[in-house]
């Protein structure tokens, strides 16, 4: 079997891990005792370029339940769990190419082998396995039945495709259901960045002034686990909807301009670049902490930062450098602007990737069943699929809800009934 890890001898960690995280998962696996009996995937080439934790595996483990081939490249390079990769490949014969902290060049040879593998659906979180057969392989084009994506930055991506008239093949909007962003972009993100950001610091968050920029469900998330913890929280914003909800949420709100000179934390959630940029480092307090909880690594202007350095420590702790500025004064950044929830702690929890993940696989199953019927379009997921989600969680969670009566459905489907 062709696999690029590091390390074999770490399987039985990431074993462990992967079977804990196993058993957050209920609606994960309940889909995967359906796929074992049903083989959607039968005889079915995949490859998913996804982060690569003990959460990925178990989606990976599922969907080769299912009769998948598949492969897995990690779609951010700091993000992989080293023990998990050697766990899929020792344990469960799933072939993975992925190192965390691999470099530009071998991060982009690992997207090439789940490319070379001749997928016939793919998976992206980023959407860099989808721009990737695009850019270079778009002789395979005719070949994707659909491809997933995970995450808000990909859908951006994606939806600029279509509109250019670039896009080759159906992809899904896995990202934008309500039963993946509502939970893992907002609960998620939120005590998972609260964990990455604690664990690369150990920052006491009470008292501090935590700057929030980007208030989507990933900013929403963070920005409410920040004050649940005591930190007072301003949050920057472009558009003036968010920007008003933030308001009357009750954080401060007000440009980066301002904001820069009085935050001691400052985290980015928006999917944008150079959201934090020389002008505001000039600004920053001495000792501030900056970080990125988006999908790539540009929304900090790093190389901006580099620049105006007149010193760089590498490496002070775990997952922080700190840049000394000519003012003197000292900015952390963690995770080298990457995804602070994944590079610095384990990212989201298993319990709601789990939503996320069963999204992947029943959408999966749909675009194989109905490829016949799709078009090279970025599809929402259908709304059955996320109710049967949402159902199966909240009996998984022991909660049960009501049932409209017949008069009730009466009333709802009439206009003839008025006061
Ligand atoms: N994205 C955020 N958290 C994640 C996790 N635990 N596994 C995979 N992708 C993620």
């Amino acid at each position: 079997m062709d696999y690029d890890v590091k390390d074999l001898t770490l399987a039985d960690e990431g074993k462990r891990r992967i079977l804990w995280a196993d058993g957050d998962m209920p609606v994960l696996q309940a889909i995967r005792e359906r796929f074992e009996n049903e083989k959607p995937f039968s005889g079915k080439k995949m490859s998913a370029c996804l982060h690569v934790t003990a959460e990925t595996a178990n989606l990976l483990r599922t969907l080769k339940a299912g009769g998948a081939d598949i492969y897995l490249c990690a779609s951010n390079p700091l993000s992989t769990q080293d023990d998990v990769a050697a766990s899929l490949v020792r344990d469960f014969g799933i072939p993975v190419f992925a190192i965390k902290g691999e470099n530009r060049d071998v991060y982009y040879r690992h997207i090439e082998k789940c490319v070379a593998h001749q997928p016939v659906v793919t998976m992206d979180d980023g959407a860099d396995l989808v721009s990737d057969i695009h850019a270079k392989h778009s002789e395979m084009a005719g070949q994707i039945l659909g491809s997933m994506e995970e995450t808000t930055t990909g859908v951006i991506r994606l939806r600029a495709m279509e509109r250019d008239g670039a896009l080759k093949f159906p992809v899904i909007a896995v990202n934008d259901a309500a039963t993946k962003n509502l939970f893992d972009n907002r609960y998620g993100t939120g005590q998972s960045t609260i964990d990455g950001i604690v664990r690369a610091t150990d920052v006491l968050i009470a008292g501090k002034i935590f700057v929030v920029s980007g208030y989507g469900w990933c900013g929403k998330g963070f920005a409410m686990r920040a004050k649940g913890m005591g930190a007072k929280v301003v949050v920057t914003e472009v558009e003036p909807i968010p920007a008003l909800e933030a308001a009357m949420d009750g954080f401060w709100v007000m440009p980066m301009e301002e904001a820069a000179g009085i935050g001691d934390v400052f985290v980015t959630l928006t999917g944008d670049i150079h959201v934090l940029r020389p002008e505001h480092f000039a600004k920053m307090k001495d000792g501030a902490i900056i970080a990125n909880s988006g999908h790539f690594n540009v929304e900090i202007d790093i190389p901006g930062l580099e620049k105006m350095a007149k010193e760089i420590n590498r490496g002070i702790r775990n997952f922080v450098d700190q840049y000394v500025l000519p003012n003197g004064r000292r900015i952390r950044l963690l995770a080298d602007g990457r995804l602070v929830n994944l590079s610095a702690a384990e990212g989201h929890p298993a319990s709601v990737m789990d939503m996320s993940f069963a999204t992947q696989c029943l959408t999966s199953e749909w675009v194989v069943k109905n490829s016949e019927k799709l078009e090279a379009k970025v599809y929402k997921v259908p709304k059955e699929i996320e109710d049967w989600i949402a159902t199966l969680k909240l009996k998984s969670m022991g909660i049960g809800i009501d049932e409209l009566t017949e008069e009730q459905k009466d009333y709802l489907s009439s206009w003839t009934m008025g006061t």
